[in-house]
């Protein structure tokens, strides 16, 4: 079984004319750990909702282990595509933080015991087991985006897309939240402004403005790169400017 998540020519135009993303092409292979960067409005959000079918290319195709994204083949590639979307308060929606996270694996038909253990695995990963019980709009917008991680944790994808994982995380739950990253042996592909986390955990970098991808390669050769970085509304990571 491949997998690999192809991007051919993506083009994607928002019904009010917005041409956020403008041809890309790239391929994400199995077990790859991958930055998606880019200045606010350059298109990653918008990328990422391509990956599993919550938006569809205009143009161009998304291809996921071998399975075209389409109408057809979005329930096969929903089981495979976990995608943590950039606001918590998107993505949660039940009652308790223990029935958001087993809202996946009850939808696989898993059985009760079987549930309890992903839920039990899951928030425990993001260190929020404690919090099961209550409700998810009664947590801290930090513990709700790793109550968010942990929806998509239980379901066990091969492929994991998570957009800003560390934005408005205290010290202590972004290098908790980078722990658990670097733990992760599907595929990742993260769209983050945390470029001290991508230098640290992400060997590949593409970075997008405009809509366009302006550089993919490998981390420690890109974000060395001043005049890049800068042309592109990003900086050096901490790490390069305390070595100069
Ligand atoms: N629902 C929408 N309708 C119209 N335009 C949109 C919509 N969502 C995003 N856009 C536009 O598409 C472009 C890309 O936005 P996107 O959210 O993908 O950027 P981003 O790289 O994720 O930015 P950020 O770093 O701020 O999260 C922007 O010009 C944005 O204004
Ligand atoms: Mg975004």
């Amino acid at each position: 079984m491949s997998c690999s998540i192809i991007y051919q020519n993506v083009r994607y135009t928002y019904s009010d004319g917005t041409e956020a993303l403008q041809g890309l092409s790239f391929e994400l292979t199995h077990g790859e750990h991958v930055a998606l960067l880019g200045p606010n409005g350059a298109g990653k959000s918008t990328a990422m909702l391509l990956s599993n079918g919550v938006l569809m290319p205009t143009s161009g195709t998304v291809e996921v282990g071998h399975l075209i994204l389409s109408d057809e083949t979005l329930v096969r590639i929903r089981q495979r595509v976990g995608l943590v979307f950039q606001d918590p308060d998107d993505q949660l929606f039940m009652t308790t933080v223990f029935d958001d996270v087993a809202f996946g694996p009850r939808n696989k038909g898993l059985n009760n015991q079987e549930v309890k253990e992903r839920v039990t695995e899951a928030l425990e990963a993001v260190s929020l087991l404690q919090v099961q019980n209550k409700a998810p709009q009664d947590l801290s917008f930090g513990q709700k985006k790793r109550v968010a991680l942990a929806t998509i944790l239980a379901m066990q994808p091969d492929f994991l897309i998570l957009d800003e994982p560390t934005s408005n995380l205290d010290p202590r739950g972004r290098r908790q939240m980078m722990t658990l990253l670097s733990s992760i042996h599907a595929t990742l592909l993260i769209a983050t402004h945390d470029l001290d986390m991508v230098w640290e955990l992400l060997p590949r970098s593409i970075i997008l403005d405009e809509g366009t991808i302006v550089a993919d390669g490998p981390t420690k050769e890109l974000l060395q790169d001043e005049a890049l970085l800068t042309a592109h509304g990003l900086e050096l990571p901490s790490a390069v400017r305390f070595a100069r």
